[in-house]
């Protein structure tokens, strides 16, 4: 496992986990979308997800106020037309809906579970709507792992604005440093760089690391390696 370096040194007293891609696999669905376009899914899949960070990222540098879901919407109509499929109303609500029940990852409610059964308070930090966090999680069946779940909605800002990050340490009551982000999104896991939180970057799929003149505070490959950080039970702490 390329782990870098710089353990934190006090236990940490909180995990705030990225939604998509990190808990939950937004290329699974690739797979729905290869049955509506054979032989297309896959790339539908990774045009779409990159579109709709785009779109997040364009929404927040101008100042144009838009829902995650309206994001995820409009990513999905210009992947379809760039890669030249025909998606009709039925499709198109089709893979919409997808995105609300998203597949968890293999490990991850056992390694919420075992974050619960340690005394470790875990959350979500997430560019989703409230309501799309609130289908996602609950399809999954993590409400009563996760608390809290925070949408970045309210900010009117998406990842990697700071406004965002903040949302996290103002709802736990803790300082950066002491809470541990988790994400799969590189470019996520270094905002929170940015921010100050500890980092993991959970890089399932072996990619280089973002040329943005940071590093996460470490690197792993699944959600297990959540448990190499040392905590603090939320149980042992004063309130
Ligand atoms: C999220 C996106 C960035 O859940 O994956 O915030």
């Amino acid at each position: 496992m390329p782990a870098l370096p710089t353990a934190p040194t006090a236990p940490l007293r909180a995990v705030l986990f990225d939604a998509y891609g990190t808990l939950f696999d937004v290329y699974s669905i690739g797979v729905a979308a290869e049955r509506l376009f054979p032989g297309a899914g896959e790339r539908l899949g990774m045009l779409w997800r990159d579109k709709q960070i785009e779109y997040t990222r364009l929404s927040s540098m101008s100042g144009k106020t838009r829902s995650f879901r309206d994001c995820t919407r409009a990513g999905l109509r210009f992947a379809a037309k760039r890669l030249g499929l025909a998606l009709d109303g039925a499709a198109e609500d089709a893979l919409m809906t997808c995105y609300d029940r998203l597949e968890p990852f293999a490990e991850n409610r056992g390694i919420l579970e075992e974050l619960k059964r340690r005394g470790v308070r875990a959350g979500i930090l997430s560019n989703g709507d409230p309501d799309m966090l609130e289908a996602v999680v609950g399809n999954a069946g993590f409400a009563a792992l996760l608390d809290p779940v925070l949408s970045v909605e309210g900010t009117g800002r998406f990842k990697t604005d700071p406004a965002t990050y903040a949302l996290g340490t103002a709802a736990l009551g803790l300082t950066a440093a002491d809470v541990l982000f988790v994400s799969s999104n590189c470019w996520d896991a270094i905002g929170a760089t940015w921010f100050g939180y500890t980092t993991l970057w959970i890089n399932r799929f072996g990619l280089p690391l973002d040329e943005l003149g940071a590093a996460p505070t470490r690197t792993g490959t699944n959600l297990a390696d959540v448990l190499a950080f040392s905590f603090a039970s939320s149980r042992n702490l004063a309130p």
